[in-house]
């Protein structure tokens, strides 16, 4: 009796541990994606098969919220744990290209990781990737190295800069192959941009994640829901429906958000149990795949196209528009914001960075007579609550 009313007493909260539904926890268990690390397991297990005999290059493709990066980080800390188990000293760094978008942020972030302590002092990239070389043969360690999200990482340094920290192991390690990567990307638009033979490894050894289903996203969310709440707090009801809304994009973070605010809407009301109701009202306060740094990590020009994106589905109220009219509508805006627009070629290249960023849709339609066009749609995001978004950050500069 007093282990109930005690029990009782101090869940004042449905939540067990909140910090299980924070965005960057990667769970033990990654349901329904066993066999995406088995591949990735496949790929790379010359690393400990062979230590040093080949560098190997694996690329992750899948759309947001598939679980790419929650996947790859806990591949890496269970195959490190394998290669110690084997005495091979093997490191897995994880360096999301969101954030550090050059080579030299990225090698440094890498010696920072090898090297404790390692001081801020004026080197070049060049000078940081010896550093790196060297000090992976001194110590006999062997590297996996995660490029996450290297799309941002190409748009920013071009193609080049990929293929220069891709080559630099090969060339500057000529005893051993130290160095192997993991690449994860949302769309493998830039694979056409890069050299060859770098395109032909990567073509060959590729992984796609799909979205997840109704049913996987249930199940993805009973584990958290067991890790997260008090027994009896959210019921297999609730847990189906935010599956449901979540699975028309297969986002399993959207899903995760979706249980978080509704369960922190029960909370705050003090209720110990979730209803659909809170998930309504989550629903209607989180825009899926409309996240604010989404938007602030968009080019002048981005913003722009998006901009008119956004205005041009305003004034037809019709779900898609063609890109033509997007076109004039972008003229128009660039005139408004006293801008030069820009070419063609390069609209339909910031219509492809929007489309990665998972920001909108695109599909391509047969116009009569004959031909083709690129019609264009936004992920269900309010149009007034974007374009709000938008004006503000472009106002800011
Ligand atoms: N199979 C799974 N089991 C449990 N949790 C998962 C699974 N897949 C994804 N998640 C969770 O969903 C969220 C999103 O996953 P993750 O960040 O790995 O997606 P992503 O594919 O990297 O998305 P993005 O393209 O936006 O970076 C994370 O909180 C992650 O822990
Ligand atoms: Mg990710």
């Amino acid at each position: 009796m007093s282990k109930i009313i005690e029990e009782e007493l101090f869940k004042r909260t449905i939540f067990k541990d909140e910090s299980k539904l924070s965005t960057d926890y990667v769970p033990q268990n990654l349901v329904h994606r066993e066999n995406e690390i088995r591949q990735l397991l496949n790929y790379l297990r010359c690393m400990i098969d062979a230590p040093g005999n080949i560098t190997q290059k694996v690329l992750i493709v899948g759309p947001v919220g598939t679980g790419k990066t929650a996947t790859s980080k806990l591949f890496g800390s269970s195959f490190s744990d394998a290669a110690r188990r084997r005495n091979i000293k093997l490191r897995y760094i994880h360096v999301n290209c969101h954030k550090d978008r050059t080579p030299f942020l990225i090698l440094m972030k890498v010696v920072k990781t090898l090297i404790d302590g390692f001081p801020d002092r004026g080197l070049s990239t060049q000078e940081l990737l010896n550093i790196v070389c060297e000090r992976l043969e001194e110590e006999d360690e062997y590297l996996l190295l995660t490029l996450d999200e290297v799309d941002y990482f190409i748009r920013v340094g071009g193609e080049s800069s990929l293929y220069d920290l891709l080559r630099a192991s090969e060339e500057y390690l000529n005893k051993k192959q130290r160095m192997s990567f993991i690449l994860i990307a949302r769309d493998q638009f830039f694979i056409p941009l890069l050299d060859r033979s770098t395109q032909s490894v990567l073509m060959r050894n590729i992984i796609r994640f799909k979205p997840y289903t109704a049913e996987q996203l249930r199940d993805i969310l009973m584990e958290r829901v067991k890790e997260a709440f008090y027994e009896n707090t959210v019921s297999n009801e609730i847990i189906w429906s935010i599956a449901e809304i979540a699975a028309k994009t297969g986002d399993a973070r959207y899903a995760l958000e979706l249980l978080w605010r509704a369960a922190k809407t029960a909370d705050m009301e003090g209720r110990r149990i979730v209803t659909i109701d809170d998930v309504r009202i989550a629903v209607s306060t989180i825009h899926p795949s409309i996240r604010e740094e989404e938007i602030d990590a968009l080019s002048t020009h981005e913003k722009l196209v998006l901009l008119a994106i956004t205005r041009c589905l305003k004034k037809t109220d019709q779900q898609y528009v063609n890109i033509g009219e997007v076109e004039k509508m972008y003229r128009m805006i660039c005139e408004e914001y006293r801008v030069e627009a820009r070419a063609h070629t390069k609209i339909w290249e910031y219509i492809q960075n929007l489309k990665n960023a998972g920001l909108i849709y695109t599909k391509i339609v047969n116009v009569e007579p004959k031909g083709r066009t690129t019609q264009i749609s936004l992920v269900e995001t309010p149009l007034e609550f974007l374009e709000k978004e938008l004006l503000k950050r472009l106002e800011e500069g």
